[in-house]
């Protein structure tokens, strides 16, 4: 598990594009952190890292999903305002989850209950904190992150187990 502190929004961001680096077709990331955490920050910054129109990333609060175009395509979906996993089923996302042909960043994931989840490639991606202080958690399968840029920029790192 990689463990990272950041101090701004642009260093989550940076984060998030280090680990884009390593990022395979087929990954989905489920985003952890309640309302204001920086989710949606980490996939503007994993937009930037996978070479697409970073400016465009908001939040997909009312198109539920948004997708981007780069070394791989990034769905992003917000969960939050559907009712239980039938729904997202009934809106053909699970199809995205397995399709394998990008990556999805999911937001509000827990909507869908744990069980959904199940068998996929899935990382999890953790986020805490309050004021400018973020800590971010990243478990699962990944291939090895740079971290030397982000120490370079004041991000804390750590590596446990
Ligand atoms: N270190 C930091 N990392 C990320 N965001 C930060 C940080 N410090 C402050 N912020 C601010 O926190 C907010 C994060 O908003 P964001 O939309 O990314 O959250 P979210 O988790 O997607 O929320 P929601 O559940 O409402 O979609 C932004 O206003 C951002 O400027
Ligand atoms: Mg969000």
């Amino acid at each position: 598990m990689l463990r990272f502190e950041t101090h701004s929004p642009a260093q989550t961001e940076e984060v998030a594009a280090v680990l884009a680096s390593t990022l395979r077709a087929g990954q989905v990331l489920l985003l952890s952190g309640g309302l204001g955490a920086g989710k949606t920050a980490f996939v503007r910054g994993l937009v930037r890292g996978l070479g697409g129109e970073e400016n465009e990333v908001s939040s997909p609060t009312f198109a539920l999903m948004n997708q981007y175009e780069g070394r791989l395509t990034v769905r992003h979906f917000d969960l939050y305002r559907l009712s239980g996993p039938e729904e997202v089923c009934d809106l053909g996302f699970d199809e995205f989850f397995r399709a394998g042909d990008g990556v999805c960043a999911v937001e509000w994931h827990s909507v869908a209950g744990a069980d959904f989840w199940r068998g996929m490639d899935i990382l999890h991606v953790r986020l805490s904190g309050e004021g400018e202080e973020r800590a971010i958690t990243v478990e699962g399968e990944h291939e090895p992150v740079d971290v030397g840029r982000l120490v370079q920029l004041g991000v804390g790192v750590h590596r446990t187990a």
